[in-house]
């Protein structure tokens, strides 16, 4: 890792975009103003434990879920770290219902910011990692005017860029332009985030799901399969597999993506759209991981290519190495169900 020592994300990032004679330099600035926000609530974070920030603000979020203060305290962050650059021309946030508009005192600029400000966050209370999100798309409507609702509910494959912050034993701040992905370790003493994970590529076949082991009974008969074949013992194939689930879709994620796993949340017969956000978590993620080698898909079809139809929409995923997201598939299609909970590409 020496050899990186002086590679900051702010030089890696002009690095990248000077192999592109076309680039503006505004997504650089896209990106180094969102490492920013990053560190700041990397901060509060840490201090989570000191200061008096914890507990419920007593509001639901939009989902009906209860909102922490950190998490409005990182959305907010975001917002003020974000609309001052004049780089974009419309926001959306987990926390927020609508579209968020870029006040009229900034210049509106030809990107699409959204973001999950805070993923994990029943985890703040108990010291275990949680994260940030961030998917950035360029606009589709006219240039110069406010951005719309049809900027964000792009497809997945339209992003030119996305990254997660998880804030753990260290706080590592992972991008991607969908060539290469980079990982950036923030360095406490001096506030930079230094290159520490280059062209992270995950594993083809891993020996890790992570799943909510509690909801079983109203899974897919296909998706209980699974589970059992993965806890069967089999040397040639590596079984039994290792169960790894912390409920921080962010640092669940960033671990399989580093050790190869399968990251799971179904749709099951209380939720028959699963619980995780097309907009905010998903298409990031599986963007994300894509570009790392691993796949995603709602169990039928590429979370990359669903056409969302609105902001807060959720979606199944199996997420991760190939070999299992594809096993996964397997074990689904081959069961009969009548149910139409189960059957994604319907929800
Ligand atoms: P958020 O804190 O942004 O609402 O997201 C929580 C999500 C995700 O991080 C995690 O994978 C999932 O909720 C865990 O859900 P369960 O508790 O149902 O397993
Ligand atoms: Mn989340
Ligand atoms: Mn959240």
């Amino acid at each position: 890792m020496s050899e990186y020592r002086f590679m900051t994300l702010a030089r890696h990032i002009i690095e990248g975009e000077r192999k592109h004679p076309e680039a503006t330099g505004e997504l650089s600035k896209l990106l180094s103003d969102l490492s920013l926000a990053a560190k700041v609530i990397s901060l509060e974070v840490n201090k989570a434990g000191l200061v008096d920030i914890l507990g419920f603000t007593g509001h639901n979020n939009i989902h009906g879920e209860k909102v922490k203060k950190l998490d409005m305290f990182a959305h907010d962050m975001l917002l003020r770290a974000m609309e001052y650059g004049g780089h974009l021309c419309v926001m959306a946030s987990e926390e927020e219902e609508d579209i968020i508009h870029i006040s009229p005192h900034y210049k509106v600029g030809k990107y699409v910011l959204l973001f999950d400000p805070l993923d994990g966050s029943s985890n703040i209370d108990v010291n275990i990692s949680i994260g940030t999100i961030f998917s950035i798309y360029k606009r589709i409507s006219a240039e110069g005017k406010p951005g719309l609702i049809e900027d964000c509910l792009q497809q997945g494959i339209k992003q030119i860029a996305a990254g997660y912050v998880v804030y753990g034993s260290s706080t590592i701040l992972v991008y991607t332009t969908g060539e290469g992905v980079h990982g950036f370790t923030l360095d406490p003493s001096f506030g930079e985030f230094l290159l520490s994970h280059e062209k992270i590529r995950t594993p083809k076949k891993s020996r890790i799901y992570s799943i909510n082991e509690g909801n079983y009974l109203y899974w897919h008969p296909g998706l209980k399969k699974f589970i059992k074949y993965l806890q069967e013992e089999d040397e040639n194939s590596g079984r039994p597999y290792s169960s790894r689930y912390i409920g921080s879709m962010v640092a669940d994620i960033h671990r399989n993506l580093l050790y190869g796993g399968i990251f799971m949340y179904p749709s099951d017969s209380r939720n028959p759209k699963g619980k995780l956000r097309l907009m905010y978590e998903c298409n990031p993620m599986a963007f994300i991981v894509e570009a790392a080698g691993g796949m995603a898909t709602n169990g039928k079809q590429r979370i990359l290519e669903i056409q969302p139809e609105s902001l807060h929409e959720r979606t199944p995923i199996f997420i991760g190495s190939q070999a299992e997201v594809k096993t996964v598939m397997d074990f689904m299609a081959k069961e009969e169900v009548n149910n139409e909970a189960y059957i994604s590409n319907k929800i």
